[in-house]
Order: structure tokens, then sequence, then C-alpha cells
């Protein structure tokens, strides 16, 4: 079992194991938001990739463990695929590899580290091998792989975030502490702070209370904390449905989500999840952490007292 791996080692080993091997190298690093925890989570978690990345068609996962990860992952529409073998080394240390046809191998060392309570920082360091005769596509691929690294870090960011963001207003999650297997699971995941009080809503004052200001959803409203908010649809007099505005699987904001009747699609991995329907026949229901209530005044909303974290 490997304890590290030096990141320099790569290169020399495969030219000693392989006289006429030719490697090139690459480095991209940056600093991202929120800790080494976080950004683990978000490297092992593959479901996110179709969704959040243009670059990740779609994937196809072929085993995965707490350590290790493999998978095909399509190129473009093309009938091409890469299996790419996840390996996680150590904390904070994560070894990636892929072939290109079997000519061309890309090896690539991924470190994370803490730089202070609110960022890290990621160096990701590849190796390109192949027969020296391929060395002219080394250059191409160099730069599509710094490339690469830039757009999936941007794109990578409104989760980082927003996880980063929850840290800090008392959320966690059970997929902690991550590694491949609980990075991967797409069940409620989020732990949100308790409530304390009781959440009140006039049902009265309704329509005054926050509407969602966007253009996307105008019949819905937010209401409760800044750690722990709501979001209502109004389906009649005494008919609501009620959704928590953090995604229950790993804490996507919902609020720009796409609502449909009663349920919302998260846009993280693209899971959807049904609204609490209450009414004045059913005005008692437990769901998501929460015990949501209907009187003819108010819609009242508490911690279930049910779930032990
Ligand atoms: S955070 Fe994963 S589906 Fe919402
Ligand atoms: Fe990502």
């Amino acid at each position: 079992m490997m304890r590290s791996l030096d990141k320099d080692y790569l290169s020399k080993a495969i030219k000693d194991f392989c006289k006429g091997t030719s490697v090139s190298s690459g480095k991209f690093s940056c600093e991202a938001p929120g800790s080494v925890k976080d950004l683990e989570w978000n490297h092992m978690d593959q479901s996110h990739r179709p969704y959040i990345h243009s670059t990740y068609n779609d994937e196809l996962r072929i085993s995965i463990g707490e350590n290790f990860a493999n998978s095909l992952t399509k190129w473009g529409n093309w009938p091409f695929f890469l299996n790419v073998m996840d390996v996680r080394v150590k904390d904070g240390q994560y070894y990636q590899t892929f072939t290109i046809g079997g000519l061309i191998y890309v090896h690539t060392v991924i470190e994370m580290g803490y730089i202070n309570e609110s960022k890290s920082s990621l160096e990701i360091n590849w190796h390109i091998s192949s027969h020296w005769i391929l060395k002219p596509i080394h250059k191409f691929l160099n730069r599509k792989i710094y490339k690469l690294n830039i757009r999936l870090q941007e794109e990578d960011y409104v989760i980082r975030d927003q996880r980063y963001k929850l840290r800090e207003k008392g959320y966690n999650f059970r997929s902690d502490p991550p590694n491949y297997y609980s990075s991967n699971m797409l069940t409620h995941n989020t732990i949100y702070p308790p409530l304390g009080n009781t959440l009140k809503l006039k049902i009265s004052e309704f329509v005054e209370s926050n509407s969602l200001d966007n253009e996307k959803n105008k019949n819905l409203y937010k209401f409760g904390k800044d750690d722990t908010s709501f979001i209502i649809k109004k389906i009649s007099e005494d008919e609501f449905c009620i959704w928590p505005s953090v995604c229950p699987h790993e804490g996507a904001s919902l609020e720009d989500a796409n609502f449909c009747k009663n349920s919302v699609k998260c846009p993280w991995h693209g899971l959807s999840f049904t609204g609490v329907s209450l009414s004045s026949k059913n005005n008692c229901i437990s769901k998501y952490g929460f015990t949501y209530k209907l009187d003819e005044e108010y819609i009242k909303i508490d911690d279930d007292r049910s779930i032990k974290d």
C-alpha cells in the first residue's frame, strides 16, 4: 500500500522503465475556497461532472471503493472514451491515470493542502509519456490539459464556495469524512444546523413575505433564518409545497433550480426532490430533517426531533 507519492519520481521512473519513452510534464496550481475536506469531496464526487462540467458528456462507473474509482469518460459525442483510474494515495494526495489508444499515457498527481481557515491549495502535476516518435503530440496535449484544468476549477468554484459558506453556518454532511464511496452516495447527506425555535410564517402575510426574486420561479417564496431557510410554493389557499432551500443531497442552493409542479431538480447532481405537500387534510409531515405543520393561521417548521445525528 502506498503511503505517499513523489510527484517528481514518476517522470524519471517511466523513462527508466521503458527506454525510448519520451515524457513531458505540466503543472497547474490554484487556490480554492473552503477546507481541504471539501476540496477532496469535490474531487472524488464523480456524479457532478456531467452537470457542472461542460467537458464531460457522460461517464460510466465500472467500480468504486473507498480509495479508488475506475470509470469510462466519453470524449465529446464521439464513439470514443477514456478509461480513467483514480486512486487516493493518502489524505490530500491523489493519483489519476488514463491512456489514449494505448499509445499515450497520462499520469497525474493531485495534491491539496491547507492555507488558512477559508482557503485551500490545489496542485496538479501531470506527465505525458509515449514512444519518442509521438513526442510532437505532447505539446498539444500539454496545452489542452492545462486549459482543461483552468476550466474545471472555474466550473467547480460554485460548489466549493457554497460548501464553505454552509460549513460556516453550521452545516455538516453524512459523507464526512469523504472517500470515493461516501462522496458518490446519492442519498440525503446534508445535516442542517438546528433551527432552535419554531419557524412561523403567518399565512395572511404570505404574499408580502419574500418572493424569490428570479424570472424562472415567480410563484415561489423564501422564508426562515439566514442559515436555514425554506422555499414555499402556494398551491391554493390551504395547500402549500415546501422544500429546504439547501439541497438535501450535498448542499446546493435550490433557489435558482428548476421547479416544476411538486418537485425541484438540483443543478449539482440532477437529483429531483419532491416538496412537502401541506394541506388542511394533511397538516403535519416530517421530511428532510424537519417537521412541517399547517394550522389556520400559520405554517410552522421545527427540527424533526426523531432524527439524531
Ligand atoms: S447537491 Fe447533489 S443533487 Fe443537490
Ligand atoms: Fe468538478
